[in-house]
């Protein structure tokens, strides 16, 4: 009985610590991608027609996306081929975490 308590105590602290650092996944997005990529990952914004942001509710585009690649494009941003900067680095303002959780959540779009 007491057993079955702290087991129940135990899943709902860990379901409660899971939504949380969902919502901070999503705030991060919010926050700092959605601008380009959109509040639905579709990239369907003005600054994502603009600079071509890709479509992560497409499952082929997000097959292509290569986690070490997308963490470098995060940390030190993206130019285009004039070298004008079209993405800004993010370091300093998330964490390495930070961006891999946005990575993560970025793909998970295709899944939804
Ligand atoms: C200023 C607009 C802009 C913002 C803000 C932005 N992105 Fe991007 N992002 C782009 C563009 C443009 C590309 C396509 C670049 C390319 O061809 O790889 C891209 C590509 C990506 C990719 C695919 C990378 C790959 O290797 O194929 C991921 C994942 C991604 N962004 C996630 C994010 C996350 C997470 C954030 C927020 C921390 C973010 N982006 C913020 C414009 C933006």
């Amino acid at each position: 009985m007491k057993l079955s308590i702290l087991i129940a105590a135990v899943l709902a602290l860990v379901s409660y610590q899971t939504r949380a650092a969902d919502a901070a996944v999503i705030a991060n997005y919010t926050k700092h991608c959605a601008s380009c990529h959109g509040k639905d990952g579709t990239g369907n914004t003005t600054m994502g027609k603009k600079i071509g942001a890709k479509d992560f509710t497409d499952p082929k585009v997000v097959a292509e996306i290569k986690d070490d690649h997308a963490l470098k494009n995060l940390k030190e941003g993206v130019k285009d081929k004039n070298g004008k900067e079209i993405k800004k680095p993010f370091t300093g303002k998330i964490t390495e975490d930070e961006m891999k959780a946005l990575i993560e959540y970025s793909k998970s779009f295709a899944k939804k």
